[in-house]
């Protein structure tokens, strides 16, 4: 950095915590205006700011406008933000419709300490497929409870609304993402009137959160915005996150909701507009095979160089090999069975028959596994398809068919596929193209009731360790039982002072309880923190165990 830019930041940053008045708390003076927020007896919230103009009307399906308009009166910071509107996995209903259009929001909450004037700040992304979640998915209690950061969660638009896209310049996608970073950027200036340290921001998310972390990582310039990242069981080389084959999802799209057979993406991106949210977001269903498969059916996309506004325009790995891309210190994680979020749903009853999900797969692999697996539109021809399908069964059952007596086989398959290779080729990439520290942990330590057991009904089986249950441990979620064990509550508290440690550490040094992670950069093996019931412990891998 250079020397007259420094200043300039330094100066930046010390205007705008000047021009914050913070003599009452619960008041906060922003650009636009002055906001309210509330009192929870252990910490303040400011909820459902807007950071951006309502993405709604002409504004649908185009790159975020910031927010712009003035608050006369004091503006009500006290709601609960509302989801953007989706198609939610998680309601057990057929309509899975809720939330709104209008969504844009960030949600700041900050700890109560006379002693201390500001905090470090964790900006958190959620969850859910880039289709459905919101931040009240993740409850904040525990991490304000220890007091040691503000916590910022970010809405973003999901689904069709987020990322339906054509590949071309009229229909790019990615709004989602680029509603992340719009946020990022109001959070760099206006954290510091909640008390925020502007220069310890720590960007963190799980699962389609991590993802979107790593995504806004490979950004060169986002340094700016953030000091360091960690991608919670997911990252942007899962199978799952940029995907092919949008386009024909976009005028499929177009054609559920009477569009026609669209001449091109203009007229396509017209069409659409003049339809209702809701229908839009309805049209889901149409593109889930059963169940809630495949989970991702609207997600990020590479968009074409000449995109205005384009948020990502080469694939990620070739980013990464490019050496363009933010530099700070970045963590990935995942845990030994991640997978069971995809299969547990397998062992639910197949539309009341007596029959199951899993045995109906034996006969359908052909069909359902490429959508599973997210393979369906990576491979050339159906042949090719159709040979991996087999190729992946004989390797994870071998001849067996499918059943509740090898489940747990074919969950690996899921782990393998949907999260844990990928991990591996992140670490693996970014160990010889980055810079920065780039840590790794791996956990194995199940929950006594998860998302596996919420999917499958099923509250006596065992799955191992699954997606979600490490990051549960920092913001409780409906599927988590809400009594931790002794040992899930150390690691709780592990887990934030490591959050918090992370956000303010100026070498970008990671810790979890007693173990400090060792970097993996230009790294012959691979450097795991292993995390479980017991502690923790740095080991070595050539593979991922
Ligand atoms: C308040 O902050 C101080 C200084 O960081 C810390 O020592 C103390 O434990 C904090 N108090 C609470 C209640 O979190
Ligand atoms: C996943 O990685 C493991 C070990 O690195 C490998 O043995 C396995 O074949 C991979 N699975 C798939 C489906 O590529």
């Amino acid at each position: 950095m250079n020397c007259v830019r420094f200043i300039f930041l330094l100066s930046y940053f010390w205007l705008s915590s000047l021009a914050c008045d913070q003599s009452d708390p619960l008041v906060v003076e922003l650009p636009q205006g002055k906001l309210r927020g509330r009192d929870n007896v252990n910490y303040y919230s400011y909820e459902s700011i807007p950071y951006a103009e309502p993405p709604t009307g002409d504004l649908r399906f185009e790159a975020p406008e910031p927010y712009k308009q003035k608050w006369s009166d004091t503006f009500d910071a006290t709601k609960p933000p509302v989801a953007c509107l989706q198609w939610d996995q998680f309601i057990v209903l057929d309509n899975k419709l809720t939330g709104k259009e209008d969504c844009l929001t960030v949600s700041v909450y900050k700890p109560k300490n006379s002693s201390r004037s500001s905090f470090p700040v964790v900006a958190h992304i959620h969850g859910g497929a880039f289709m459905f979640g919101g931040a009240d998915q993740n409850g904040h209690d525990d991490v304000m409870q220890e007091g040691k950061f503000i916590l910022v969660k970010i809405s973003y638009r999901l689904g069709p609304l987020g990322f339906a896209s054509t590949g071309d310049r009229d229909l790019p996608g990615n709004y989602g993402l680029k509603d992340q970073r719009l946020a990022l950027q109001w959070i760099k200036k206006n954290i510091a009137c909640f008390g925020g340290e502007p220069e310890n921001i720590l960007l963190i998310g799980h699962s389609a959160g991590g993802a979107s972390v790593h995504l806004q990582m490979l950004r060169e310039d986002f340094g700016q915005l953030a000091k360091a990242a960690i991608s919670f069981s997911g990252n942007a080389l899962d199978p799952w996150v940029v995907q092919q084959g949008s386009r024909g999802r976009a005028f499929e799209l177009g054609r559920i909701l009477g569009c026609g057979m669209a001449a091109d993406s203009a007229t396509l991106k017209k069409c659409l507009k003049s339809k209702t949210a809701n229908e839009i977001v309805t049209a889901v269903r149409n593109f889930l095979v059963f169940s809630y498969v495949p989970f991702a059916p609207f997600s990020p996309v590479v968009e074409p160089a000449d995109a205005p506004g384009a948020f990502l325009t080469q694939d990620p790995r070739d980013v990464i090999k490019s050496g363009k891309f933010g530099q700070v210190p970045w963590a990935v994680t995942y845990v030994t069975e991640d997978g069971g979020y995809n299969a547990a749903l397998l062992l639910r009853e197949w539309h009341g028959t007596g029959r199951t999900f899993l045995d109906e797969l034996n006969d359908r692999w052909l069909d359902w596994a490429p959508y599973l697996l997210f393979y369906r539109d990576s491979k050339k021809t159906i042949k090719e398809m159709d040979d991996y399908s087999r190729a992946i069964r004989q390797e994870y059952v071998g001849n067996e068919r499918f059943s509740r007596k090898n489940y747990l086989a074919l969950q690996r398959l899921f782990t393998d596929i949907v999260f844990k290779n990928s991990t591996q080729e992140a670490l693996d990439l970014h160990r010889k193209h980055g810079k920065n520290p780039v840590y790794a942990y791996a956990y194995d330590n199940p929950a006594d009731r998860g998302i596996a057991h919420f999917l499958a009904m099923s509250f006596d089986s065992t799955f191992g360790t699954i997606h979600g249950d490490d990051y549960f441990l920092i913001f409780g979620n409906l599927v988590r039982n809400p009594l931790l064990r002794s040992d899930e509550k150390r690691i709780s508290k592990n887990f934030i002072n490591m959050l918090a440690d992370f956000a303010v550490s100026k070498q970008g040094i990671l810790k979890f309880g007693d173990c400090t992670f060792e970097d993996n950069v230009g790294s012959e093996k691979f450097n795991l923190l292993f995390i479980n019931r017991d502690g923790c412990e740095n080991k070595q891998y050539v593979q991922f165990p």
